[in-house]
């Protein structure tokens, strides 16, 4: 049974969220997929490595398969990976392969999940991996579509595209969600009124997403990132490519944990163009469809 989920990209709001703040995140046209065959013992298949259950090599499938196994139990299964989102990213692959691993093993075993049931079991296997997490990736990539978060509000913005371009440095969520929680414990009064900010940011960026008001994108972007910056989830590599972005038209932020991975960015379409020819960049849309078996 083959089955698919969408990477995304967090257009406002992360590390805020995971404090209860708003978040502006939407699916986007790049999927996971996962191949789920019934077997004598557990293989997992991966551009990373060929494993058994291995929480250091494939900790994402692997708390997968140990939290299904309590829903339907496994004596053996075969999982081949192919994913399109590039990992270590921000561009949520892992939470990509989680839910995509998550409905294959359902069809294949017939346990009779609902789509709910894999949102939450895979909001789990985030939380087995990275300790700390808001829960947006899983939410994100099981049910497609633009979102603000955490009220589960839809949001207009289809046909937007979304300029990704990568900091060519991997990205390591946890490292740096525990980085922000480090300086909130340092500085709580301060960091929560950063988070204040940024959910100020995701609150009003509906509108201009929405008339596809590029002039107040901008701006929202480049608050937004000034913030991530004061929460030290970006570095000296980022903040020159930030600045060559914008020497080039482009307003740009980190999407995702930060530390490197991928930047998002807007301006005009000469501006995007030239990116494309110049930069390690590819542009992006947002995508409705969630989870699905492939046929
Ligand atoms: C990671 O894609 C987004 C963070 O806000 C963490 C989370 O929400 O779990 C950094």
């Amino acid at each position: 049974m083959i089955a698919s989920a969408p990477g995304k990209v967090i257009l406002f709001g992360e590390h805020a969220v995971v404090y209860g703040r708003h978040a502006v995140v939407t699916a986007i046209n790049r999927r996971c997929y996962a191949d789920v065959k019934k077997s004598s013992e557990i293989r997992i298949r991966s551009s990373i490595a060929t494993t058994e259950l291995d929480f250091d090599k494939h900790p994402y499938v692997s708390f997968a398969i140990k939290r299904f196994m309590s829903f339907s139990p496994i004596s053996g299964v075969e999982i081949k990976i192919r994913s399109k989102i590039p990992v270590s990213s921000g561009l949520g692959s892992s939470a990509a392969v989680t839910v995509s691993v998550l409905k294959a093993l359902d069809a294949e075993f017939e346990a009779g999940l609902t789509n709910e049931d894999i949102y939450e079991i895979a909001r789990k296997v985030e939380l087995d991996v990275q300790g700390r997490a808001s829960g947006t990736d899983p939410f994100i990539s099981t049910y497609g579509g633009s979102w603000l978060i955490p009220e589960r509000k839809k949001i207009g913005v289809d046909n937007l595209r979304i300029l990704i371009i990568d900091s060519q440095q991997s990205s390591v969520t946890s490292e740096m969600v525990s980085k922000v929680a480090k300086l909130r414990e340092r500085y709580p009064e301060i960091i929560e009124d950063i988070f204040d900010a940024i959910d100020s940011i995701s609150l009003r960026s509906i509108d201009s997403l929405e008339k596809k008001d590029f002039s107040k994108i901008s701006d929202m972007v480049f608050i937004n990132q000034c913030l991530l910056r004061s929460i030290s989830i970006s570095n000296e590599r980022i903040d020159e490519l930030i600045s060559r972005l914008s020497r080039d038209g482009i307003t740009a932020k980190i999407t995702g944990a930060g530390g490197g991975g991928c930047l998002i960015g807007f301006g005009s379409d000469e501006a995007i163009a030239s990116v494309l020819d110049n930069y390690p960049a590819f542009a992006v849309e947002p995508e409705l469809e969630g989870v699905k078996i492939e046929h």
